[in-house]
């Protein structure tokens, strides 16, 4: 994490969130409440880049007096080559969600989406704990890899991998390392034996997508579900993981989290998650 720096009054402070498309982003209700919740000057736009414009793009920001940016798609992968640090995190994720730029110009990458799914598990279960025993984790893509990463940093000793293509999930733990094994798409169900931790980290279950098919007559009453889809609220798999007595998280509090590490990277204050700011990006969705 970057050192702390506070903000300067005689200064506009100015963050962004790069995409394209970038409309659909829900960053700038983040922040924007934090500017005003903690009485900061300045603002957090949605800028439009095309791919072939992101070096341009993130270069310009120091010269504009951006103190950073949030990256999301496409362009989390193609900073990994621009920035001209890269903290040892991101590099493990293999993607940059968020730039800050340093006092001489230079643009440091960083990425906090495990952060944001580690906290928000802690947040609604405060005892829960990565080691306690062995997590399931389904999918593997870019959001598979944030959550993989962050159950690894905060000690899993097993995490089962599946993935509907196997081969992406071989790949995945072959990128990550750590004590993580591929099952396959077939063997869900049987996975979930004995398990502490499930975490749907596919698309699926998202409003206009299928749901997650999936048995949880194996899985432990007492393991924590979580879904990091956010949209609908409450996705099939956490539904029926509630109506069976399990605990579970959704993936809002993902998305609240890993914007907290970015707002203090920029402006030098560590930024809460109230239940106004909870209630007011669930009015976006
Ligand atoms: N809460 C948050 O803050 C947060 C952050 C990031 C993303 N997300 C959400 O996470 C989800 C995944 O995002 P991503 O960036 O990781 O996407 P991605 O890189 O495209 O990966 C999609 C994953 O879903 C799987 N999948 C898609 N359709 C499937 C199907 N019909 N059957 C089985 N598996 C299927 C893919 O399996 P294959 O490899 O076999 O295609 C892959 O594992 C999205 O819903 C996104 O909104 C949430």
């Amino acid at each position: 994490m970057p050192a702390t720096t506070l903000p300067r009054p005689d200064r506009f402070l100015l963050a962004g969130v790069m995409g394209w498309p970038v409309m659909h982003s829900r960053s700038p209700t983040l922040h924007n409440y934090w500017f005003a919740h903690y009485g900061l000057t300045g603002t957090y736009v949605p800028l439009a880049i095309a791919p072939d414009r992101l070096r341009a793009a993130l270069r310009a920001l120091p010269a504009l007096g951006f103190s950073g940016c949030n990256l999301t798609i496409p362009h989390k992968q193609a900073a990994l080559a621009i920035v001209d640090r890269l903290d040892p995190l991101a590099q493990r994720m293999g993607a940059v969600n968020c730039i800050a730029v340093a006092s001489d110009g230079s643009l440091e990458g960083y990425n906090f989406d495990a952060f944001g799914f580690i906290e928000s598990v802690r947040e609604a279960q405060p005892g829960w704990r990565a080691g306690s025993g062995a997590a399931v984790l389904i999918g593997a893509g870019g959001a598979a890899r944030a959550v993989l990463v962050g159950l690894l940093e905060q000690g899993a000793r097993e995490i089962r991998l599946i993935n509907r293509t196997r081969a992406r999930a071989t790949a995945l733990a072959g990128a990550t390392g750590g004590p993580v094994s591929v099952f396959a798409w077939e063997e869900r169900n049987a996975a979930l034996a004995g398990a502490a931790t499930l975490v749907n980290a596919t698309s699926l279950g998202m409003s206009g997508e299928p749901g997650l098919d999936i048995s949880l007559e194996k899985l432990p009453q007492n393991a924590l579900v979580c879904d990091i889809v956010y949209v609908p609220r409450e996705t099939g798999l956490l539904k029926e993981a509630r109506l069976r007595g399990n605990p579970t998280v959704n993936g809002l509090g993902m998305l609240l989290h890993q914007a907290r590490p970015a707002f203090h990277a920029w402006f030098g204050v560590m930024p809460s998650v109230s239940p106004e700011l909870r209630a007011l990006v669930e009015s976006t969705l």
